[in-house]
């Protein structure tokens, strides 16, 4: 498969997923959660969809777009590493959605980093809530969920918890 598929592969389902997720936790309360600002595409639909929800957003550095550059309160700058472990006592509240969208072309780094990150997601989602990624990940006392309409099998992951 050539990159270009690949990557619409991967937006086309990153849509599909959000825009499937978001009358599922509609009902439930929490924030969202966005690992990876990157150029903001995402958090820029994410904003759409919950326009009435804190969403916070985790990343290395701001290089987003104008137009999708998240409030100072409700952006964690630095490596997952060191931001996550301590995420749990900063917001507050389990979040019903996790999107983690942080692969690279470095394909060894980005499996790393989806082996401990996985785990790590646990203390953060609530019960009933769904974890959306571009990588497999881990998650404890977590379900796979089939990916909806839309979204081409193996280019997105949907976990939810028990
Ligand atoms: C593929 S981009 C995200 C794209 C974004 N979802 C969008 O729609 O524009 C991945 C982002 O994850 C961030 N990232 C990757 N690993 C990280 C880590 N360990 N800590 C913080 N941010 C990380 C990168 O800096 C990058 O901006």
């Amino acid at each position: 498969m050539s990159r270009l598929d690949s990557f619409i592969n991967r937006v086309t389902a990153q849509r599909a997923c959000l825009n499937y997720l978001a009358p599922l936790v509609a009902a439930m309360p929490g924030p969202v959660l966005e690992l990876g600002l990157g150029n903001g595409r995402t958090y820029s639909h994410l904003r759409e969809l919950f326009p009435t929800r804190d969403i916070w957003v985790f990343e290395f550095e701001v290089a987003a777009h104008p137009d999708s550059i998240p409030p100072d309160h409700l952006l964690i700058l630095g490596d997952f590493r060191k931001t996550i472990p301590a995420a749990p006592a900063w917001i507050g509240a389990p979040a019903p959605l996790i999107h983690a969208d942080f692969g690279s072309g470095h394909a060894d780094k980005t499996a790393a980093m989806a082996a401990w990150l996985g785990p790590r997601l646990r203390p953060l989602l609530a019960r009933g809530g769904y974890v959306a990624s571009d990588q497999p990940l881990q998650v404890d006392d977590t379900e796979i969920v089939p990916l909806p309409p839309g979204a081409v099998a193996g280019s997105y992951n949907l976990r939810r918890s028990l």
